[in-house]
């Protein structure tokens, strides 16, 4: 890195949201650049970005794109698929610690174990997972699509789900397969207060209570609907209610009301012990428009995946893409 952190110090004082805009335009446009973002990510940056979507539309966004440089506005393990998929573009990320509770749950040497004392099973992961968890797993799913993937393997086959073990529950209800779980979980989901959500639907009777599915058991029995991102994206848009308790990342809340502007939207709260007791993933939120423009203009910090682990990733990878067309 040839700029100094002075540098970064001035882009944060002197120049305006509007003036980033501008300019982060201008390098994206010198660069054949793409800026791909979760919804998770702070309204600045879902603005500024090409395309703003869930895991699997990101991930097919890096698959047929033509840019040469891949901006990453999500987390660690999502611009880690965009390289695994894209080898020879550049992937950059605007902060590389931008990691996930959920991936860290469950570390290499522990699944492999795990795995090895039940060979005859086939192994799905869900997305949110390290590239060494997908060299071990036969397909890899998104919210939005696990329920297809699971239902592409034969009714007679045993099948490991991993990393979520919520996300895992809830799929054994829907499809009536009897899964065996790794004990995963993302901290932001499990943060969610059932007290809190009913005392503060009793003051909004007339709002409907959606939750992502990486919520606990307890909070998706009271919701009306379950999906992923843009599944719940959708749902708002669609159904005829105009107020909404979200149980999912608090930045969702932004394209939410863009879409619908004349509905409400109300974050459902979280525990105490949550450490801003909001639903905000302070991963998601490591990125910010500044860091964003640091990391097009100077093509840094770059997401690497070494040729190894790459080769194998990309097969369970390849084959979520394929049965989700
Ligand atoms: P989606 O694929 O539903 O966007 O989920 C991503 C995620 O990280 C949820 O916490
Ligand atoms: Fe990971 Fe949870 Fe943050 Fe999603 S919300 S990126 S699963 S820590």
């Amino acid at each position: 890195m040839t700029n100094s952190i002075n540098e970064f110090i001035e882009v944060r004082t002197t120049l305006t949201e509007s003036e980033l805009f501008d300019d982060i335009r201008k390098l994206k446009e010198s660069k054949n650049a793409v800026l791909l973002a979760h919804y998770y990510q702070e309204p600045a940056i879902q603005e500024i970005s090409d395309f703003v979507g869930d895991s699997l539309a990101l991930s097919q966004q890096a698959a047929s794109t033509q840019a040469d440089l891949i901006v990453f506005a999500g987390v660690h393990f999502m611009a880690e698929t965009a390289k695994i998929i894209n080898p020879t573009k550049k992937v950059v990320i605007p902060d590389l610690n931008a990691g996930c509770s959920l991936a860290d749950s469950c570390p290499p040497d522990k699944f492999r174990k795990f795995i090895d004392s039940r060979p005859d099973h086939v192994v799905i992961s869900y997305i949110n997972c390290s590239a060494e968890i997908k060299t071990m797993s036969d397909i890899v799913c998104t919210s939005s699509n696990a329920e297809k993937i699971i239902e592409s393997v034969p009714k007679d086959q045993p099948i490991i789900f991993a990393p979520d073990k919520n996300l895992g529950k809830y799929l054994i209800e829907k499809t009536g397969r009897d899964m065996i779980l790794w004990d995963g979980a993302c901290l932001v989901h499990e943060a969610f207060a059932i007290d809190k959500i009913l005392a503060l639907h009793d003051k909004h009777p007339e709002a409907k209570f959606i939750a992502h599915p990486e919520s606990t058991p307890q909070i998706l029995t009271v919701a009306s609907y379950i999906g992923s991102t843009s599944g719940m994206i959708n749902h708002v848009k669609t159904n005829p209610a105009t107020k909404f308790i979200v149980a999912t990342e608090a930045g969702i809340l932004h394209q939410m009301q863009k879409e619908v502007p004349h509905k409400t939207f109300i974050p459902a709260p979280a525990k105490e012990d949550n450490t801003c007791a909001c639903s905000e993933c302070g991963y998601m939120k490591m990125n910010t428009l500044e860091k964003l423009y640091w990391c097009l203009k100077n093509e840094t910090p770059e997401v690497d995946v070494s040729e190894k682990i790459r080769a194998k990733a990309i097969v369970p990878i390849q084959r979520m893409l394929e049965l989700s067309n």
